[in-house]
């Protein structure tokens, strides 16, 4: 060693300053982009993803979270992972069928019958087919999470069967089975990003909004919705994926670490949701919302008919006797 750099190493020992070798790497940045707040099940998940990998890679790798649409809507999230100018990203299948059309049977109403039935489809086969779709999409998803069953909300009156959906302007994702749904229901869909929703409620430019129970808490729709409709007509995973460019930059071993952590993101969103879909109804009563817990399922699936018949042209009858053949 030379006597000039052994002097440094001498003077940072008696200041007590930590001696690192000359070889110690900066950590990685990794931007997680979200739509929701940090409090959220989409927070939640973040910061298991980011625990675990962390934890998992000795520090190569320091997540920075940016919740509330702070980098863009959905849509600007996924385009941003194929840009490379976001590295992760935790988004709903929204706005996912317009990049990877097959993601779209997932939306169709009343197609899983409850919880346990929708997380064996996506933990299953058919869900870890699914996302092995994403990739020839410029996208790596690497685990699906869970934001529950999307219940109507809206400012107008209470809603319990379809006829009483007749005319309401209600925001809908940017999602073709989604606007599909809520038009052969008689409403009007009004496709929008999430970011402009909470004022466009404000303003009465659309009357309602539909979305879990996680995101009516996080989102504090109860400030701008007058009722609830426990509709739980379509089922809500959410994926957590990451840019083609990091994948591509990584070891196998912190390939691994990145799935391992996407998969502990994923479960912390599922015990998020069971906690909200407990406590989150007394919530919003308290809150003030006037809450409808009698909806007509029959009736809504019924007048849904003519929606089906094009669900099963798009998808396929055999995929989605797949789906609900699913025990
Ligand atoms: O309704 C949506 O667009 C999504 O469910 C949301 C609220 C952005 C969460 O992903």
């Amino acid at each position: 060693m030379r006597i000039a750099s052994r002097r440094l190493l001498l003077a940072a020992a008696v200041a007590g300053l930590p001696i690192l070798p000359a070889f110690a790497q900066q950590a990685k940045e990794i931007k997680v982009g979200y739509a929701l707040a940090i409090n959220s099940h989409y927070g939640a998940a973040a910061q298991a993803w980011a625990d675990t990998v962390e934890k998992g890679t000795n520090g190569a790798f320091k997540f920075k979270q940016f919740p509330s649409s702070a980098l863009g809507g959905e849509r600007e999230l996924i385009e941003g992972l194929q840009l490379g100018t976001v590295e992760a990203v935790i988004v709903s299948t929204g706005a996912l069928s317009n990049f990877v059309p097959d993601v779209g049977v997932v939306d169709i109403p009343f197609l899983f019958r409850d919880t346990a039935h929708a997380r064996a489809v996506l933990d299953g086969p058919f869900g870890q087919d699914l996302l092995g779709k994403f990739k020839g999409r410029g996208l790596i998803a690497l685990a699906w999470g869970e934001q529950g069953f999307r219940h109507l909300t809206n400012n107008k009156h209470p809603v319990s069967t379809p006829a009483d959906l007749k005319g309401l302007k209600i925001r809908v994702t940017e999602n073709p089975v989604h606007i599909t749904a809520f038009r052969t229901l008689g409403a009007s869909p009004t496709p929008m990003s999430w970011p402009e929703v909470i004022g466009a409620l404000q303003q009465g430019t659309i009357d309602g909004q539909e979305n879990p129970m996680s995101v009516i808490v996080s989102a504090k729709l109860p400030q701008v919705q007058k009722y609830l409709s426990l509709t739980g007509h379509v089922y809500a995973p959410m994926a957590l994926i990451v840019s083609p460019n990091l994948w591509s930059s990584l070891t196998d071993a912190q390939k691994a670490s990145f799935t391992q952590g996407a998969k502990a993101g994923a479960a912390a969103s599922r015990k998020f949701v069971d906690d909200v879909e407990q406590k989150g109804l007394t919530d919003v009563k308290a809150a003030g919302m006037q809450v409808v817990e009698s909806v007509d399922k029959s009736a809504f699936q019924k007048a849904l008919e003519p929606a089906y018949k094009q669900y099963a042209t798009k998808f396929g009858q055999k995929t989605l006797d797949q789906i609900t053949g699913t025990k």
